[in-house]
Order: structure tokens, then C-alpha cells, then sequence
């Protein structure tokens, strides 16, 4: 837009380094507490070992949801693309207070999650994804990034919403989450219903969550061999969903 000044001026033209403009387009962090790392066997017994997601791994990470979108079925191709964008989003700061959780076995990556915190309060779960089906490994990662939000964060409200059926019978119908009133809320996920957990509730029902799923808990306590057996990320060859 232009509209002529009001006043002579001795400069017709003010030139902006792109540095300057990059605090205003990118939300100041919150400095979270990070994820510490931690295992849980599966009910085959294999161990899980879920940390934080390096930025030097969003490239090949990006790489392979760009396969996943593909996949037109059970809405992994609607959850990968968005995904993709989140992905892209975390690696350009344009996400606030985003973080992102991965699922590895052997390294190689098996599950996603992630989220970002809209306040100091308010936790917005985004995605979750089993990059391998039938081990109740998605289940798993999203108890972690609601175990991060309430014991870690300290968070005190957990909002959700649900694109596919197997996410909704896990979580939604899985957590017994009620709702907030529709249309007046919605999740920035499309505009659905936004399903919530709150502190007091994950304290007294859904804490157990991971134990009724899988038949075991989180243990943060990880041997060094596990976190230097999944130090390096290895996307699998073929998409196996
Ligand atoms: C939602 C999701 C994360 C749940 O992952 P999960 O907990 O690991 O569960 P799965 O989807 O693998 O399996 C769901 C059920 O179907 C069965 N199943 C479905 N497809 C299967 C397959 N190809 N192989 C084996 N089992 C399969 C599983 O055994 C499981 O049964 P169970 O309830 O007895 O354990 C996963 O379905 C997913 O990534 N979906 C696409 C993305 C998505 O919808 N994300 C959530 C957005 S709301």
C-alpha cells in the first residue's frame, strides 16, 4: 500500500535487512523443558525408545512423509500432509513452542508425535502416527506427548481432534475425552471439535492409559546402549502403513 507522506522527508526509501523482519515472523520461545528420553516395551516385547527429534533430522523426516501422504488410506494421506507441513513449519520457525517426538526401535523410526504449546497452560496436540501397524505404537506415542505436556510442561489443559477413525476410537473414545461446545470452539486442525483432557482428569483416569494398552509404563530409565542403538534415525525403506 502507499499513500504520500505528509511531510518531506529525506529518505524516499528505507531499505529493511530481512534479520529485522525475522523476530516479528518468528514467535520468541518459550524455553520447554525438554523431553528426556525414555522406553517402554511393547506388548511383543520389543523396547520403544521415544526422544526428541533433531532439527538435522527434519530433512529426511520430511523426505519420508512426503511417501506417507500418498497412502490413501485410514487418512494417512489428509494426517501426512499435515504433518508435512508441521514438519516444515518446526524447520522454518513458523510453529510457537513447537516439539516433536519420535518412536524408535533398532533407530528405526516407528512412530511420531507432536504438538506445540499455545500458552503456558494450553498444550495443542497436532499429530501422531504409527509408521508401523498392529504393535500399538501410535497409542503409546501420544500418551508421551500428554505425559510430556502434564508432568513435564506442567501443562493444565490438553486440546485434541481427530481426523481419522483409528485416531478417535484411540484417544477420543480410548480416553473417554469430552468435548468443548461446537462451533464456538474449534482446533486450528480444520475447525473441528476440540477434545480436551485436563490436569485433574489425566491425574485421576488417563495416567493409566499406557498400562491398559500396552501392559507397561514409561521408564526414564534408559541404558546408554538403547539411546546409542537409536542416536542415528533411519526412516524405513518401504512405507509400511
Ligand atoms: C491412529 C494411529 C496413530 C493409531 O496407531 P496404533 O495405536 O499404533 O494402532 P494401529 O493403527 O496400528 O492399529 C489399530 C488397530 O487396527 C489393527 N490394524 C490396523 N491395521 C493394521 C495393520 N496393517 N497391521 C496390523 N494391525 C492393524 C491393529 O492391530 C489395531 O488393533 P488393536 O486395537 O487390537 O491393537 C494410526 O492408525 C495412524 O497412524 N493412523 C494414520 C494417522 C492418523 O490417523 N493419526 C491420528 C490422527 S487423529
Amino acid at each position: 500500500m502507499y499513500i504520500d507522506p505528509p511531510e518531506k522527508v529525506s529518505q524516499e526509501q528505507i531499505t529493511i535487512d530481512v534479520r529485522e523482519i525475522e523476530p516479528l515472523l518468528e514467535a520468541p520461545p518459550m524455553d520447554l523443558k525438554p523431553w528426556p528420553g525414555a522406553k517402554i516395551t511393547l506388548k511383543d516385547g520389543r523396547q520403544m525408545y521415544i526422544r526428541e527429534a533433531k532439527l538435522e533430522e527434519a530433512p529426511m523426516m520430511i523426505a519420508y512423509m512426503k511417501r506417507v501422504m500418498e497412502i490413501e488410506r485410514d487418512f494417512y494421506d489428509v494426517v501426512g500432509a499435515r504433518v508435512l507441513a508441521e514438519l516444515l513449519g518446526w524447520q522454518r520457525k513458523r510453529l510457537k513452542d513447537p516439539y516433536v517426538l519420535v518412536g524408535l526401535i533398532n533407530g528405526q523410526w516407528v512412530g511420531f508425535a507432536n504438538g506445540r504449546l499455545m500458552s503456558q497452560d494450553i498444550n495443542i496436540s497436532l499429530h501422531t502416527m504409527a509408521l508401523a501397524r498392529g504393535g500399538r505404537i501410535g497409542a503409546v506415542m501420544y500418551y508421551t506427548k500428554a505425559y510430556y505436556a502434564f508432568e513435564i510442561l506442567g501443562n493444565k489443559e490438553w486440546w485434541a481432534t481427530y481426523e481419522s477413525y483409528n485416531g478417535w476410537h484411540r484417544w477420543g473414545l480410548g480416553m473417554a475425552q469430552p468435548s468443548y461446545p461446537w462451533p464456538e470452539y474449534q482446533h486450528e486442525l480444520g475447525g473441528a471439535r476440540v477434545y480436551y483432557v485436563t490436569k485433574k482428569y489425566w491425574d485421576s483416569m488417563v495416567k493409566n492409559y499406557a498400562r491398559q494398552m500396552v501392559g507397561a509404563d514409561l521408564d526414564f530409565n534408559v541404558p546408554d546402549e538403547l539411546v546409542k542403538a537409536n542416536e542415528v534415525m533411519i526412516a524405513p525403506e518401504e512405507v509400511l502403513v
